[in-house]
């Protein structure tokens, strides 16, 4: 998989960030399972803690797309802001649930500029659905 590719998706989202309150511009791009490819950004509200980040935006449009088509190989995230950009905690729980196995972020200190975590190191001694 071209993950340069992937990064440049959650690049071009990150420019379609709503983010009038915190000026901070954040993309995603997911990766399924079956190789579709799904964008989301930051949507920010006058009612501040109503917004939502990057990383779930990208994963309920998933979600919405395609019920069959669910588990998620992989998250990229991109900001113009800053590099690396991490999923918050709560996006963190969120891919979770929806079984990511890697997350991958923009790393100048690498020769590709890209780095990839496995989810283990991202959420560890994580809660998911199988639990319930
Ligand atoms: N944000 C994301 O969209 N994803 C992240 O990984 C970190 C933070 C958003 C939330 C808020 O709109 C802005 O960035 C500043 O926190």
């Amino acid at each position: 998989m071209d993950l340069e590719a992937v990064m440049e998706a959650a690049r071009n989202a990150a420019m379609n960030a709503y983010a009038p309150y915190s000026n901070f511009q954040v993309g995603a791009a997911i990766v399924t399972e079956r190789g579709a490819l799904y964008a989301g950004c930051n949507v920010e509200n006058a009612s501040y803690g109503l917004g939502i980040c990057a990383e779930r935006s990208a994963a309920v449009a998933m979600a919405l797309a395609d019920p069959g088509d669910r588990e998620i190989r992989l998250v990229a995230v991109a900001s113009p802001n800053a590099a690396p950009c991490f999923p918050c905690g709560a996006c963190r729980q969120f891919l979770r649930e929806f079984g990511c196995k890697a997350v991958v972020v923009e790393d100048p200190s690498e020769p590709s500029g890209l780095r990839s975590y496995p989810f283990g190191e991202i959420l560890p001694h994580s809660f998911g659905p199988e639990v319930l």
